[in-house]
């Protein structure tokens, strides 16, 4: 990881004039997951980031209420997309990346430490050769400190690594979409027991993040509405986060904030649809290809989770 990047990112936010983009959150409860469409009003370019494929697990059966909800707002606004993000691969819901390049177009995008997940998961899930782990079905791969533009709305990718070792959070003008480092400051932070999960790295990395100008303003991927709370939020800004973020807030020191999650991971249960997720959202979204009677199908592996 760079100071370079930070130290962009840093210029990058305080020069940034908020009318210049647009967001628009949209929120799946049957999730808890808030993807974002950014666009720029001067040329109409727009990204939209952690799309939901919505998926009934008792059925096997895909649809999309949600992605056709921003498949409309995209119409309706009359935006151009230029980029399917994602902040990681997910593991509580399946990315809707590729239905919607179909519909608007778009790059889809990743970290580029995807590979490592996709190893893990190859592995897991006994792929054989019908699937690559080295990145090939994203568009682009981003590195800590690489830098593109939605429209003329400047980016900087940051590697957070933590809750998985790919992790991204994108610096879009003066906010940052953190995907699964921080939750809501009464909520605190995502688990790190996952295949390639560190707390240690997500400490480091909510550090990093946590560093940034204090009116920065971050976007969530997820929000469990915090007991005492009665509505779902998306959006904190560094400040809030240092100050009251029950599991980092300033002062938790690192040894702390692992032995707080290490603990506190050991009684999640799984996420409800993250066999499905995994093996959908390491291929970027895609699904595995048809057997010979023309179905797809995911795999359940039985006592390794
Ligand atoms: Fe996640």
């Amino acid at each position: 990881m760079t100071v370079f990047a930070i130290e962009t990112a840093t210029r990058q936010i305080e020069g940034f004039d908020r009318s210049r983009m647009v967001i628009r959150t949209f929120f799946d409860e049957a999730t808890f997951t808030a993807s974002h469409v950014v666009h720029d009003p001067a040329s109409r370019l727009a990204a939209i980031i952690d799309p939901v494929l919505d998926y009934d697990p008792s059925s096997g059966r895909t649809s999309h209420g949600s992605a056709d909800a921003v498949v409309d707002h995209i119409r309706n606004n009359d935006l151009t997309v230029d980029w399917l993000l994602e902040t990681h691969a997910h593991a509580d819901h399946l990315t809707a990346a590729p239905y919607l390049q179909e519909k608007v177009g778009g790059k889809i995008a990743i970290g580029h430490l995807i590979t490592t997940v996709q190893g893990v998961f190859a592995k897991l899930f006994n792929t054989g050769d019908d699937f690559r782990h080295d990145g090939s079905q994203f568009d682009r791969l981003f590195e800590d400190g690489d830098q593109f533009n939605i429209g003329s709305v400047p980016v900087i990718a940051l590697h957070v690594p933590g809750h998985t070792p790919a992790d991204l959070a994108y610096v879009v003008g003066d906010s940052v979409f953190v995907g699964d480092t921080l939750f809501m400051p009464d909520y605190g932070t995502a688990r790190c027991d996952f295949p390639g999960g560190d707390a240690q790295a997500l400490y480091q990395s909510v550090r990093r993040i946590l560093s940034l100008p204090d009116h920065t303003r971050l976007f969530m991927c997820h929000d469990y509405m915090a007991e005492g709370r009665d509505y779902y939020a998306w959006e904190s800004t560094v400040a809030e986060e240092r100050e009251h973020n029950i599991h980092v807030h300033q002062g938790v020191t690192e040894k702390e904030f692992v032995a707080m999650r290490t603990t506190r991971d050991r009684t999640l249960d799984m996420p409800r649809l993250i066999l499905p997720s995994v093996q959908v959202n390491m291929r970027a979204g895609f699904f595995p290809e048809a057997e010979d009677n023309g179905t797809r199908y995911l795999k359940i592996p039985l006592d390794v989770l």
